[in-house]
């Protein structure tokens, strides 16, 4: 099942990676979205190969996608689109970037696709039929106390006008865990919960596009997602943490100041 749509989405974030690599170092303008929030030709041109891919083969289908927002209405079927998660890093020459796309079919993700070119690392996953990198199967890492975890988080765009609750959880954190890294791409940190590069991830006011794919990809892996209230987790939540099963009820309880 889903294999057309899994194909399609797989060429896509390929093509797209491609011209992501071909461009970095050499990107000449950047727009400011925010007072950190960027945007490069980089983002807009493998935004514009994915659409087209995907609307070759799916003319029915919404997009949503970060740079050009939504397309089309009356579907049950959804792409979430992010054509560079990473862009920061990325408009830097710091090549820690992917393209990810995820299918969501009547509110439940079915396919996850994060493409890594620099890194030449592509992780997917279909509903039901696990989660792989470069084809091998995948799975979350079986550590179990946050003294011995390697975490990982991200700071939301808003963090000049608001850090105090992004400060405060990551000091909570920062004192249980064995260490934390802030890598820069949330599509990346969530597939590296599922292969146990790292064992738990959180953070907050992430965009539909950030985490569709990720998310699907944690979980076909065995790994636990919700809300930092332990509340179920859909790309539409304010925030997220993603871990391995054994240590994501302590993250939550952390988050929670149950602990
Ligand atoms: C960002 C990255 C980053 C996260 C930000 C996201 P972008 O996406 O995923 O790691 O901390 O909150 O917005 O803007 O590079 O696509
Ligand atoms: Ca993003
Ligand atoms: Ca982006």
């Amino acid at each position: 099942m889903w294999e057309k749509e899994f194909l399609t989405a797989r060429e896509a974030a390929e093509e797209a990676g491609r011209i992501l690599s071909n461009m970095l170092g050499r990107v000449s303008h950047v727009v400011k979205k925010g007072d950190i929030d960027l945007v490069t030709e980089a983002d807009l041109g493998a935004e514009k190969a994915i659409l087209k891919k995907i609307r070759e083969n799916f003319p029915e289908d919404i997009i949503l996608s970060e740079e050009t927002g939504k397309h089309g209405e009356t579907s049950d079927r959804v792409w979430l689109v992010d054509p560079l998660d990473g862009t920061t890093n990325f408009a830097h020459g710091f090549p820690f970037f992917a393209v990810s796309i995820a299918l969501e079919v009547e509110g439940e993700i079915v396919i996850g696709i994060v493409d890594i070119p620099f890194l030449g690392e592509t992780f997917t996953a279909i509903n039901g039929d696990g989660a792989r990198l470069n084809s091998r199967p995948i799975k979350t890492s079986k550590t179990r106390q946050l003294v011995e975890s390697l975490l990982a988080t991200g700071f939301p765009y808003n963090v000049h006008k608001k850090p105090e609750k992004v400060m405060e959880l990551f000091e909570k954190m920062l004192v249980r865990a064995q260490g934390i890294r802030r890598p820069g791409s949330a599509a990346i940190d969530l597939c590296y919960v599922a292969s146990g590069r790292i064992d738990g991830f959180w953070e907050q006011d992430l965009k539909p596009w950030d985490t569709a794919a990720g998310t699907i990809i944690v979980k076909e892996s065995g790994g636990k997602v919700s809300t930092y209230e332990g509340t179920p987790y859909d790309p539409y939540q304010k925030s997220i943490v993603a871990a391995n099963p054994f240590i994501h009820d302590k993250m939550v309880a952390v988050l929670n100041n149950q602990e």
